[in-house]
C-alpha cells in the first residue's frame, strides 16, 4: 500500500474530529454523473436515469465499508442545477425523499450514519423534515459516515463561511468550523479519493476544500453502470497511487 506516505497536511479538516466514524479508512467522494445520458441513449426520459441512479447509490453504501471507506460523499445535487427543468427538479426532490425514507432503517440497522450536506433554506420543506429525521435517525451508526451533498456548493460554503468569520482573525481551523456549520456538514475530513463518472474530468464546485490533496479517479462508465466491482477497483488504484502531499517520499528523504 503506498498512499499514505506523508498525511501531514495542515488544511484544518480532518480525519480525527470527535464524530468521525473511523479516520483510518477511507473517505471517499462521488460526483455520481451519467444518469441523464444513460436514460437517453436508452431512449428513455432522463428521470429514470435518476431511478436507477438511486438503486446504485443504494448497493454502493451497502458495499462502501466493505471496500474500506469510512466516510462516503455523494454529490446529488449541486445549487446550480436548480437550473435544470422545473419536472426534473421536482422529481429528484421527490426521489431524494423517497431514498430517505426507504433507507433510514436499513442504515440504522447498517451502522450507517446519514447526513446532509448543504443549503437547507431552499430545498422543500418536506424534504428538509425527512432529511432532519434521517439525520437524528441513524445518528449513532458507527461503521460509515454517508454524507449526501443536496443544493450543494463549495464556492456558496467558502463564501459564506468567510462572511461568518468576518471581522475575526481566521486560522483554517475556525475558517473549516464556519464552513461545517454554513453546509450543516459535520467534522468536515479531508477528500482522499474523488470518483467521477459519465466521461467528464471536472470537480463541478464539489468540495473544494476538501479535495485539495484528493486523488482524482474519472470513469467513463456512467452512473447506472457503475457497480461495487467498480468502487473496489477504484480504491485499488487509490491504494497503488503515491501520495505525497507536496513533500517526498520517507526513503527519498533519507537519503538526503
Ligand atoms: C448527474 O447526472 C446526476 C444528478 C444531478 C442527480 C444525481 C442523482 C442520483 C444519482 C440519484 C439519486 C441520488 C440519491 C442520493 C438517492 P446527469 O443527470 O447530469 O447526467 P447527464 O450528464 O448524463 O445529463
Amino acid at each position: 500500500m503506498r498512499s499514505r506516505i506523508n498525511s501531514d497536511n495542515t488544511s484544518g479538516a480532518s480525519g480525527s474530529e470527535a464524530g468521525d466514524p473511523d479516520s483510518s479508512k477511507l473517505h471517499v467522494a462521488i460526483i455520481m454523473d451519467g444518469n441523464g445520458r444513460w436514460a437517453t441513449s436508452r431512449g428513455r426520459p432522463r428521470t429514470s436515469g435518476h431511478v436507477v441512479g438511486a438503486r446504485v447509490v443504494r448497493t454502493i453504501v451497502e458495499n462502501a465499508e466493505s471496500a474500506g471507506i469510512g466516510t462516503l460523499t455523494l454529490y446529488a445535487f449541486s445549487a446550480d442545477n436548480w437550473k435544470r427543468p422545473t419536472r426534473e427538479v421536482s422529481m429528484l426532490m421527490r426521489l431524494f425523499r423517497r431514498y430517505l425514507l426507504s433507507e433510514m432503517d436499513r442504515c440504522v440497522q447498517n451502522g450507517v450514519r446519514m447526513r446532509i450536506v448543504g443549503r437547507r433554506d431552499r430545498i422543500p420543506v418536506e424534504l428538509r423534515r425527512t432529511a432532519e429525521t434521517a439525520e437524528e435517525t441513524t445518528r449513532d451508526g458507527k461503521r460509515l459516515d454517508l454524507r449526501i451533498a443536496l443544493d450543494y456548493s463549495a464556492r456558496d460554503a467558502m463564501a459564506m463561511a468567510a462572511e461568518k468569520c468576518g471581522g475575526r482573525p481566521v486560522t483554517r481551523e475556525s475558517f473549516v468550523r464556519a464552513m461545517n456549520e454554513v453546509t450543516h456538514s459535520g467534522p468536515v475530513r479531508e477528500v482522499d479519493l474523488l470518483i467521477r463518472t459519465g466521461g467528464e474530468q471536472r470537480l463541478s464546485d464539489f468540495l473544494l476544500w476538501e479535495c485539495a490533496y484528493a486523488e482524482l479517479y474519472f470513469t467513463d462508465l456512467m452512473w447506472p453502470e457503475f457497480t461495487p466491482a467498480d468502487l473496489v477497483g477504484a480504491v485499488r488504484e487509490y491504494h497503488a497511487r503515491d501520495r505525497r502531499f507536496g513533500g517526498v517520499q520517507a526513503t527519498v528523504a533519507a537519503a538526503g
